[in-house]
């Protein structure tokens, strides 16, 4: 088992999960964004370093019926599996490390809240690009929030790569264009203040 797994593991299997940093009771307002992009009910969406996160819940309700959610720590998952019940069923589950991952092809929108940037290896980057370039649909998108340049360095102990759009673009390299980009201000559960960098992308293929 990677350190990685370790860490994350341990994280869901010693905490309340609704007590973390990164902990939002509700996901209706990233629902309504993704149902903004108008995709058809049975498009691929892939929730990656989903853990307990409650957008699949969110989605689901909307009635998409291709949800992949995909963590390294399995604890995370069971969490948002027996919150669904019977329901988890309609979720395809993955436990892995993004970077070296089996996915499903092709995505119609990959999103990622606050997993990217715990990737601090320029290797492990570029793997998680390669793996994003490889499985998204031409024309798909890609959400993803990370920390913004003036927000935390660090998330649940570790350090995290702090990002902008422009080096957002960078680093996903040619072929994605930006549809729309802002920071945005997560309250935790302690009360503390977190910026993110919240963009829309969208690849040619
Ligand atoms: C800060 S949490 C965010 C969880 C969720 N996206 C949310 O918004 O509630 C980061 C998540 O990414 C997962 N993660 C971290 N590195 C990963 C990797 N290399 N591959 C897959 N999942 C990863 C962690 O286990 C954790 O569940």
């Amino acid at each position: 088992m990677s350190d990685r797994q370790q860490h994350w593991d341990s994280v869901y299997r010693d905490k309340n999960h609704q007590r973390v940093s990164w902990f939002q009771a509700d996901c209706q307002a990233e629902a309504a964004e993704i149902n903004a992009l108008d995709l058809p009910h049975d498009s691929l969406i892939l929730d990656v370093g989903a853990g307990a996160s409650r957008l699949v819940d969110a989605l689901l309700q909307e009635g998409y019926s291709q949800l992949h959610a995909l963590d390294i720590a399995r604890d995370g998952l069971v969490i948002a599996q027996q919150r669904l019940g019977d329901a988890a069923a309609n979720v395809h589950w993955h436990c892995a490390d993004i970077i070296r991952a089996e996915l499903p092809r092709p995505i119609a929108l990959w999103h990622d809240r606050a997993a990217f940037h715990f990737l601090t290896d320029p290797a492990d980057q570029q793997a998680y690009v390669r793996q994003l370039r490889l499985h998204l649909a031409p024309g798909g998108y890609v959400m993803l929030a990370a920390f913004a340049i003036n927000g935390p360095a660090k998330c649940s102990d570790l350090v995290v790569e702090q990002y902008n759009s422009e080096k957002l673009l960078t680093t996903l390299g040619e072929g994605f264009a930006l549809i729309h980009s802002e920071q945005r201000v997560h309250v935790t559960p302690a009360g503390a203040e977190q910026l993110f960098e919240h963009c829309l992308l969208r690849w040619a293929g």
